[in-house]
């Protein structure tokens, strides 16, 4: 594995990005939902990433949905996918996050599906304890399209209490290193509803919006609109998400200025790309989708790239 880290990590430098109090070697994430229970960061990191998002991590396992429950439509270069937060459950995944890591991981986490609405503070909180003291970020993912009624949290008068308990949570178990807290986004959001998250994250003193998740929309699709409804219900990624995506970002900038880490995910699938989001205000970008369609040369491809760029301060 050390090979390979040598091989695709450039480790020029000219690409490092200091942001949560970290040191990422490159912008180019992997974004969350690939390595659901952590199994494979290092190996991932070593492809040329600058830093692995793990989970979507719950309090208890769940299997997910039954399958078929990813989708691919080629003829966009999207997924589609309801896997409905299939992992083995944070405690799990704990042994697996025992620190030093050679990769930065953040990790991510939701709602396990049966435990209702009125009590998923408590579950956040779980994981928030267990997983806090091992990651160097945590993402509360409050936009998933597959588990029924969590995007409802997004909205303030329940988001503002759910964070303010993660934060709580990750003080206590983590008293000597504050570990940076973020929270995960939808593009379907109203642009009224993305300022209001924006104020809340300043308001609690977040760290961080990550956006953004996947679309329950089913727009700018080239593909069969019978082959579309063939899926079903599910989050659509890649470049159809590309456009809202960026918006998102840009209204973000606007309102928090530079008072808040903004990684920027939905439809990224080149350097050029990435280089974008960084001019329109990402401080990292993260990957899914066309990581899927391009295999694992993709990481480091976008790191060297986007190092160039930077190099040449091209305006995209
Ligand atoms: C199969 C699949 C599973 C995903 N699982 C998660 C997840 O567990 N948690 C999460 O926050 N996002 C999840 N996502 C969303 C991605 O992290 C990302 O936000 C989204 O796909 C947009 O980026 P992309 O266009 O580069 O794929 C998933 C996406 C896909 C395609």
């Amino acid at each position: 594995m050390a090979l390979v880290r040598r091989a695709l990590h450039s480790g020029d430098g000219a690409s490092r990005v200091r942001a949560l109090g970290l040191d990422f070697p490159n912008p180019i994430g992997l974004a969350a939902g690939f390595d659901k229970d952590a199994v494979g960061y290092e190996a991932l990191g070593a492809l040329g990433f600058g830093f692995i998002e793990v989970g979507t991590l719950t309090a208890e396992p769940q299997p997910g949905n039954p399958t078929p429950r990813l989708f691919r439509l080629p003829g966009d270069r999207a997924l589609i996918n309801r896997m409905g937060f299939n992992n083995h459950g944070s405690a799990d995944a704990v042994a697996r996050l025992q620190r030093p890591h050679e990769t930065i991981v953040g990790v991510n986490i939701g709602k396990t599906k049966v435990v209702p609405e009125e009590e998923a503070i408590g579950d956040y909180v779980a994981s928030a304890k267990r997983v806090g003291p091992l990651a160097d970020y945590v993402v509360v993912n409050v936009s998933s399209p597959n588990t029924a009624g969590l995007r409802d949290l997004q909205a303030t008068e329940k988001l503002r209490p759910l964070l303010s308990a993660v934060r709580e949570a990750l003080n206590e178990v983590s008293p000597a290193r504050r570990v940076p807290l973020l929270v995960k986004i939808a593009p379907d959001l109203a642009d009224e509803d993305v300022d209001a998250i924006a104020e809340l994250a300043l308001d609690l003193g977040l760290d961080g919006i990550i956006a953004t998740n996947t679309t329950i929309r089913r727009e700018g699709l080239t593909s069969d609109a019978a082959e579309v409804r063939r899926c079903g219900a599910g989050g659509l990624s890649g470049p159809p998400l590309h456009e809202r995506s960026l918006d998102v970002l840009k209204r973000l900038r606007g309102r928090v200025g530079d008072r808040l880490v903004l990684i920027s995910v939905g439809g990224i699938e080149t350097a050029e790309q990435a280089w974008e989001r960084i001019e329109a205000g990402a401080t990292l970008v993260q990957i899914y989708t066309a990581f899927v369609y391009e295999g694992p040369l993709l990481p480091s491809r976008l790191a060297r790239g986007v190092a160039e760029l930077k190099q040449k301060g091209t305006v995209p």
